[in-house]
């Protein structure tokens, strides 16, 4: 058997509003994402994902889509957009894209026509409410001119679709042929385990019982949602060229994720339980366990634009704990069998920026919980390619970006970090170069050795990974070599927050 290109790769997400403006208008844009992407190359990435570019109201940064075939004009145009993925190919990066099939926007000519009471049941329109709420606060319903409520999981301006209508499933597989013809190597689809609500939608006995992606909830992962999968997949197999899908399936069980990547479903769906373990060995191996015994094909993310950044979220009190532990976590993630998402900016390190203004923030999750949330923008701050300039060199000349960029984004620029060994830019380029050569030839299979109870040391083949979670240094297992750690070794020692990757001693 042939192993397909995503089984190990090596994912990037691209936040197109964040990641490169060549436009000058202070928002990401296609042609800025297209002059970088040899600096994706020469990371070492396999493939990027980019987050929507569709024409949008941008009632919540594009993940509501008014036209789900084109291309907004402050991203650029479908022409951008072809000589993106031509020039994707051309340097061996495979292409993935967004795809929101739980909700449109209400700019949407559905949405539209619904509104002056046309072909409705499109959508979830119903006479009275029930008890749900959005995942962004506030009620679930929305009510209409002519008195009829609306249902959206999300944003007011995002309301849901009625996938128990025909059409919906025609109009989805017409779109994702739309972008397979124009050579998408595949797509992330968005709230995956939504689409489908239980029939009567009936009330919930507690509002929280609806927890986003709760397994076992009238709101998300009805089964129904599998049938939509199961067409996807028999789409995208007739293509040629390994054609894939991965799902945004946020749930509280690893047997209910397994359902989403049966053989005839999705290819991969993210594994959200690595992202929100807590920087625990115990925490971390039961999640390997957990996913290696149910999921084929496993996937590992650390961050997206939905959550604050991992080296945030791994802070102390004591000041560089977060990025020590975010380099030794992506040295693990990377020796586990599988591919790895990579959400833009974790390479330089960048921290969540806490302290935007309210007047900056953008994100639906500040409005409709009025202000209580600090919501995401802080994750999405756009990069910072240079040391110093108005925008780090995010833009062209003098232009502001559309979130502004903290002080310390200098320092921690792409420029900045170019060529300095101690960088974390360098640190993932090697990481990613030596995952190339070394990695990729070992056994699928990890086999855990003997370890501190606060480590987490595992074999594949000639390769052997150590992360220390703890807070004394523990011994390194029996190598022949060093190949890399994520941070300074003291003899024999592995110090606490610290990874290293070791070639193991002849058996
Ligand atoms: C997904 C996206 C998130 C968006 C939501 C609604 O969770 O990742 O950014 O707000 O869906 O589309």
């Amino acid at each position: 058997m042939t192993i397909p290109w995503w089984r190990d790769a090596v994912v990037y997400e691209i936040y197109v509003r964040s990641f490169a403006d060549a436009s000058g208008d202070g928002v990401g844009d296609l042609a800025g994402i297209r002059e970088r992407l040899p600096y994706l190359r020469d990371l070492g990435v396999d493939a990027v994902w980019l987050t929507p570019f569709y024409p949008s109201p941008m009632a919540d940064g594009g993940y509501d889509v008014a036209d789900y075939r084109g291309v907004d004009p402050l991203f650029g145009s479908l022409a951008d957009f072809e000589a993106l993925v031509a020039d994707a190919h051309e340097l061996g990066l495979r292409v993935l894209v967004d795809i929101v099939p739980n909700h449109s926007s209400s700019q949407h000519p559905w949405f539209q026509a619904a509104l002056r009471g046309e072909r409705r049941e499109r959508y979830i329109f119903r006479d009275r409410t029930n008890n749900w709420q959005s995942t962004f606060g506030g009620p679930a319903w929305t009510q209409v001119a002519d008195g009829q409520w609306y249902l959206h999981l999300f944003a007011p301006g995002q309301p849901d679709f009625n996938w128990r209508e025909p059409e919906v499933h025609e109009e989805f597989l017409d779109i994702l042929r739309f972008w397979l013809d124009r050579g998408v190597d595949g797509f992330r689809i968005d709230v995956a385990m939504g689409l489908y609500k239980a029939e009567d939608l009936p009330d919930l006995p507690a509002v929280d019982e609806q927890a986003f992606g709760a397994a076992r909830s009238p709101v998300w992962g009805q089964p129904e949602v599998h049938e939509v999968y199961r067409s996807w997949r028999k789409l995208l197999d007739g293509y040629p060229g390994e054609r894939m899908a991965v799902g945004e399936v946020w749930t509280d069980d690893p047997e209910d994720l397994a359902r989403y990547v049966r053989p005839d479903e999705l290819h991969q769906s993210f594994n959200f339980a690595w992202l929100q373990a807590p920087w625990s060995a115990t925490a971390f191996r039961k999640v390997i366990d957990d996913t290696l015994a149910t999921v084929p094909f496993a996937t590992w993310v650390l961050s997206n634009h939905d959550v604050v950044r991992h080296r945030t979220r791994y802070e102390t009190a004591d000041p560089g704990t977060g990025l020590s532990r975010a380099k030794a976590a992506l040295l693990a993630m990377l020796a586990l069998p599988g591919s790895a998402y990579l959400y833009q900016g974790e390479e330089l390190g960048l921290p969540e920026v806490k302290n935007l203004p309210p007047e900056a923030r953008q994100d639906p999750v500040f409005f409709q919980s009025e202000g209580k949330l600090p919501g995401r923008d802080g994750c999405r701050v756009p990069l910072p390619w240079e040391a110093s300039g108005p925008s780090h060199g995010f833009s062209p000349g003098g232009t502001r970006p559309w979130l502004p960029q903290p002080e310390e984004f200098g320092a921690l620029s792409v420029q900045a970090q170019t060529g300095d060994p101690a960088s974390t830019l360098e640190f993932y380029r090697a990481a990613l170069a030596c995952r190339r050569e070394v990695v990729e030839d070992v056994p699928h299979a990890i086999e855990w050795l003997d370890s501190h109870e606060d480590a987490l040391v595992f074999r594949r083949g000639s390769l052997v990974c150590a992360l220390n979670c703890g807070t004394d240094a523990v011994r390194l297992p029996p190598h022949e070599s060093v190949l890399l750690a994520s941070g300074p070794l003291a003899g024999d020692a592995l110090p606490p927050d610290t990874a290293a990757w070791l070639q193991a001693p002849p058996a």
